[in-house]
C-alpha cells in the first residue's frame, strides 16, 4: 500500500466515509441476456453470487454458496422458481430459505440454519441491479436510472463484455475522451485521427457521488456554426457509471452513451454498454444485434490490447501514477480527477489505483509480461444471448451442410450419368463448400 505525502505511516488508507461501496446498486447484466430458466453466476469484488428468477419472474440474488457443503448454487438448476444445488439437491427460495432436502426425513421440519444470505435485486430499464450491502437497507430510488431513456421515441442498443483488468482501468478508459480519435481511428462508431484536437473541460461537479464536466473540441469552439453539437457532457457516477450526453443545437434530438463498469474482482471487470438515441435511421432498427456487437468487439479489442499492457506495467511498477504519468492539463484532466477521486474514496479491502495512493493488484515485479487477452467467446459471446444464438445456429447449419455434402452431393456428382448432370452436381458441391467456409468465417467473429 502506497500513501500520499500528506498521509502518515500507520494511518488507514484514504477514508471512504462519504461514499460506501456496499450501500449502492450495481448493474449485473442486461435482462435480455439472462439465461432463460437457468441461474447466472457473477462476482462482485470477488464475492460469488447467483441470480435467478422465481416462479413469479422476480429477480432473486443469493450468495453463491450452498450451506450444506459449500458447492456453488449456480452450478445447479432452477426448479419451479427455486434454485436447486447440483450436488445433493437442496432447494432454496428467493428469500434464501431452504425449501427441500431430498435426503431429509419427510416428517421432520427442515433445519433452520439451512439458509443462504440474500442481496436485493431489482429490474429497471432492462438491467438487473443488485444492492451489495444489507438487503434491508436497499433503496431502489438510488438506482442511477437514465431519465432520457424513458423519453418517447428513444431506442437503445445494448452490449456487454468482460475485461481482464480492474474496474478503475475501465473507468479511466471510457472517461478519456482524448483517446477515441486515435485508438479507434477509422472504425465505425469510433473516431478520426484528424479530429484529435485539444479539449476544454468545464468541470460542473467533483464530489463523493462522482465527477461531471462539459466539453467542446477546439474545432467546435472555433467554428460553432458548422457543428451540430453545442457541447457534450461526460459524467462519472459512483460506483461505475460513465454517461455521455450530446447537447444538439436542435433541442428535439436526444443521444447518449451509458457505460456501466462492474467490479467483478481483482483483475476482472464487466462493461455494460448502452447507446441510445431518438433519431436512429431505419437501417439501425433492422440491424441484427450481433452485427452491432461485432463493431463493439472490435473497439473494445483495440482498447483492451492497450490497457492490458498499461495495467501490467503500472501494477508491477510499484510506483504511484503521479510518478509514472506525464499528463496533459487539458485532455487528461478528467482522468486525473477520477484517479484523485479514488484517492479519496478507495474501495475498502480491494486493489485500486488512485493518483497518489494505491493498493496493488499485482505484486510489484512479478508479472514479466502481460498475459494474452482472453478471446471474444470468453469475454462476450458466451454471456450474450443474441451472439450465442447466432453462433450456435451457424455451427449447426455448417454441420448439416457438411453432412449433406459428404453423404449426398459428392456421391451424386460422382455417379451422375451425363456430363451436364455431373457439372451441375459439382457446381452445387463447390457452392456448398464455399458456404461451409463462409459459415466458418462467420463463426470466427464470435470466437
Ligand atoms: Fe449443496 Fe450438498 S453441497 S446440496
Amino acid at each position: 500500500m502506497k500513501r500520499s505525502e500528506d498521509e502518515k505511516p500507520g494511518e488507514a488508507p484514504r477514508a471512504t466515509t462519504e461514499f460506501d461501496w456496499r450501500d449502492c446498486w450495481y448493474p449485473v447484466a442486461f435482462c435480455a441476456d439472462l439465461p432463460a430458466g437457468r441461474p447466472l453466476a457473477f462476482t462482485l469484488h470477488d464475492e460469488p453470487y447467483v441470480l435467478f428468477r422465481d416462479a413469479l419472474g422476480r429477480l432473486c440474488c443469493l450468495e453463491d454458496r450452498c450451506p450444506h457443503r459449500m458447492a456453488r448454487l449456480s452450478s445447479g438448476r432452477v426448479v419451479d422458481g427455486h434454485i436447486e444445488c447440483g450436488y445433493h439437491g437442496w432447494q432454496f427460495g428467493g428469500d434464501g430459505g431452504c425449501l427441500h432436502i431430498p435426503q431429509w426425513p419427510p416428517d421432520q421440519a427442515l433445519p433452520q440454519r439451512a439458509c443462504v444470505p440474500t442481496r436485493a435485486a431489482v429490474e429497471l430499464q432492462g438491467l438487473a441491479w443488485v444492492w451489495a450491502g444489507d438487503p434491508q437497507a436497499a433503496r431502489p430510488a438510488e438506482i442511477p436510472a437514465i431519465e432520457r431513456l424513458d423519453e418517447p421515441g428513444v431506442t437503445h442498443v445494448d452490449y456487454m463484455t468482460d475485461l481482464p483488468y480492474d474496474q478503475g482501468y475501465l473507468i479511466e478508459n471510457v472517461i478519456d475522451v482524448a483517446h477515441i480519435h486515435i485508438a479507434h481511428d477509422g472504425v465505425r462508431g469510433g473516431g478520426f485521427r484528424h479530429l484529435a484536437l485539444p479539449l476544454a473541460f468545464n468541470v460542473l461537479d467533483d464530489s463523493p457521488r462522482g465527477i461531471k464536466a462539459e466539453y467542446r473540441t477546439l474545432a467546435a469552439q472555433r467554428d460553432p456554426a458548422r457543428s451540430p453539437l453545442a457541447s457534450a457532457v461526460v459524467e462519472f457516477r459512483a460506483p461505475g457509471l460513465v454517461h455521455y450526453t450530446s447537447n444538439y443545437r436542435d433541442p428535439s434530438r436526444i443521444a447518449g452513451l451509458a457505460l456501466y463498469g462492474l467490479p467483478l474482482g481483482r483483475g476482472r471487470c464487466r462493461l455494460l454498454y448502452r447507446k441510445y438515441s431518438n433519431f436512429y435511421s431505419w437501417r439501425e432498427s433492422f440491424k441484427p444485434r450481433w452485427l452491432e456487437h461485432w463493431t463493439q468487439n472490435t473497439i473494445l479489442r483495440q482498447d483492451m490490447d492497450l490497457i492490458v499492457g498499461q495495467y501490467a506495467a503500472t501494477e508491477r511498477s510499484g510506483k504511484e501514477l503521479r510518478e509514472l504519468w506525464l499528463p496533459l492539463k487539458s485532455c487528461d484532466q478528467l482522468v486525473i480527477r477520477y484517479r484523485k477521486w479514488l484517492d479519496r474514496h478507495a474501495p475498502p479491502g480491494q486493489p485500486y489505483r488512485g493518483f497518489a495512493t494505491h493498493v496493488a493488484a499485482i505484486e510489484p515485479g512479478t508479472a514479466a509480461a502481460p498475459a494474452p487477452a482472453p478471446n471474444t467467446y470468453t469475454l462476450h459471446t458466451r454471456q450474450c444471448a443474441t451472439c450465442t444464438r447466432a453462433y450456435q445456429r451457424a455451427r449447426r447449419l455448417r454441420g448439416l451442410l457438411i453432412g449433406a455434402l459428404a453423404l449426398f452431393l459428392l456421391p451424386v456428382a460422382m455417379m451422375a450419368s451425363t456430363d451436364a448432370a455431373r457439372v451441375l452436381a459439382f457446381a452445387i458441391y463447390v457452392a456448398g463448400l464455399a458456404a461451409v467456409a463462409g459459415l466458418r468465417a462467420f463463426e470466427r467473429r464470435f470466437e
